[in-house]
């Protein structure tokens, strides 16, 4: 019986993943440059912070067999826990200069700095083990989800077992992936397919890139929330049990810029709408918190699907 749901849910998963619904929006401004302008480049396409949003299928999928398998992180009367997670930093670029995709090994050094200031509650602690480089055009602009290029460039670069984190970082240009910030795989994928697990991401919205309202480094850490485990606050609108997470409060839709005035979307359901927790759609000014149920869930997913030993 296990065996005949696990088996629906792989299929769900694999023809899900396919058929995400992945926006892309590109402002008329997109191909506007200033002429002879000696100003820094500012990106001023319109972005899209995730395509990682599930179908109810597959999160009904992703949770039946988190339900079947899970290991419970007992996060009462004990000492903090940690486990160290191993990133490998995979620069993808279109030629060797900064502003075609580059980074530097310092904008790289913040952002693990970034991740680890956001994820200090969660008993992760990211150590960079490895950063590759890689000038491919095509992988630079065109690396979406479910694309052929994506699917290339992980196959070549990938390191690490389940426990790893690797980060691609690309341009986004074209194809599904336009106008993108990142898209990221779920632990409970793993098994399914472990070469397409990591996080892909804008290199332009690492700590002082390009991209205005999104380069503080907050990609990374709502992508590495879905690595971890997480869905989007949103997830499921108002209904039950929307991200599976009691303390966050249910939203109808994602929510976008910094709103002044905390809207409140669902409200029948307790509480404002989380703006400001890591898994909503804010700018990354105003992604400042995971929540304590959140923080539980993604220490009961590490330990399930990637083999995560908390150490106290
Ligand atoms: C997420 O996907 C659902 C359907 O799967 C869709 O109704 C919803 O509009 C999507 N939201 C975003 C922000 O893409
Ligand atoms: C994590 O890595 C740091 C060094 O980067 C090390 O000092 C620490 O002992 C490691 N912790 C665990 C639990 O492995
Ligand atoms: C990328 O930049 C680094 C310095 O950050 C430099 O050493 C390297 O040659 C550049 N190009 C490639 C393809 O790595
Ligand atoms: C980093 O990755 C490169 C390319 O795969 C590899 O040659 C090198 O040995 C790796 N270094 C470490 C320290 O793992
Ligand atoms: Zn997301």
């Amino acid at each position: 019986m296990f065996s005949s749901i696990l088996v629906a849910g792989v299929s769900a998963l694999a023809l899900a993943s396919s058929a995400s619904a992945h926006l892309q929006i590109r402002s008329h401004f997109a191909s506007f440059q200033p002429p002879n302008s000696l100003t820094p480049k500012t990106d001023k396409v319109e972005r899209v912070r995730c395509s990682s949003n599930v179908s109810s299928e597959v999160y009904e999928a992703a949770e039946s067999r988190f339900g079947y398998n899970r290991i419970l992180i007992d996060t009462d009367n004990v000492a903090p826990r940690s486990a160290n997670i191993s990133v490998y930093f995979h620069v993808v670029s279109s030629d060797d200069s900064e502003e075609n995709g580059n980074v530097s090994d310092d904008q790289i050094s913040q952002q693990i700095d970034v991740l680890n200031e956001d994820y200090a509650d969660s008993g992760l602690y990211f150590v960079l083990a490895n950063t590759t480089r890689t000038v491919n055009e095509q992988w630079f602009s065109t690396a979406g989800p479910d694309t052929d290029e994506q699917t290339d460039m992980k196959n070549q670069l990938r390191q690490g077992d389940a426990d790893a984190l690797n980060v691609y970082t690309v341009g986004f240009e074209s194809g599904s992936g336009t106008g993108l910030l990142g898209y990221s795989t779920f632990p409970s994928s793993f098994d399914d397919n472990p070469q397409d697990d990591g996080v892909v991401i804008l290199f332009s919205s690492l700590p002082g890139g390009s991209t205005e309202n999104f380069n503080l480094g907050k990609t990374l850490t709502h992508e590495a929330g879905h690595w971890v485990g997480l869905f989007h606050t949103f997830q499921n609108g108002c209904s039950e049990p929307g991200d599976n997470v009691d303390d966050t409060p249910a939203e109808a839709q994602p929510n976008s810029g910094c709103p002044t005035t905390v809207p409140d979307t669902c409200p029948d359901s307790e509480g404002s709408d989380p703006i400001s927790n890591y898994m909503d759609y804010s700018y990354d000014a105003c992604l400042t918190s995971f929540s304590t149920g959140q923080i539980s869930r993604l220490q009961d997913q590490m330990a399930t699907f990637r083999g995560i030993n908390f150490s106290s």
